[in-house]
């Protein structure tokens, strides 16, 4: 297992997770009509896994001696969005995350473990992706 490359791909895992949750945040407080009662909790729920999957992911580097390197850069002011454009922006985030942990994975090599935190933040981000993909459905 390549340490330096494994660091760097938890870390930018960790800041993308980050960036993830504070979008959701930000959009599950403009999010208004019919919608806002369904999405503004879900919004709520993935801001929240969002900093639990960072937090993660800060654990690995510091049990593989690294130091986690928090760079998140948000600037969001955008008000009027509709419950579409936000799934579709949520859609855009889980995409990314899932796609990074699936290239990430064969860092682990021989490491079971850390293959083993990869392969669940695979299911958890394809889930999201799946449930995300639902709301948008029209029928
Ligand atoms: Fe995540
Ligand atoms: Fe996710």
């Amino acid at each position: 297992m390549n340490k330096k490359k494994v660091i760097a791909a938890l870390t930018e895992a960790m800041n993308l997770e980050l960036e993830g949750g504070l979008e959701y945040l930000y959009l599950s407080f403009n999010v208004f009509g019919s919608s806002r009662r369904l999405l503004q909790g879900f919004l709520r729920e993935q801001a929240q896994e969002g900093i639990e999957h960072a937090t993660k992911m800060a654990e690995k580097i510091t049990s593989l001696g690294g130091t986690p390197h928090m760079k998140v850069q948000v600037d969001y002011k955008t008000s009027k969005l509709t419950a579409k454009r936000i799934l579709e922006r949520g859609m855009v985030r889980e995409q990314k995350a899932l796609d990074l942990y699936k290239a990430s994975l064969p860092l682990a090599a021989d490491d079971v473990a850390l293959e083993e935190l990869l392969r669940s933040q695979i299911v958890a981000e394809q889930e999201h992706l799946e449930e995300v993909g639902k709301l948008l459905r029209e029928n």
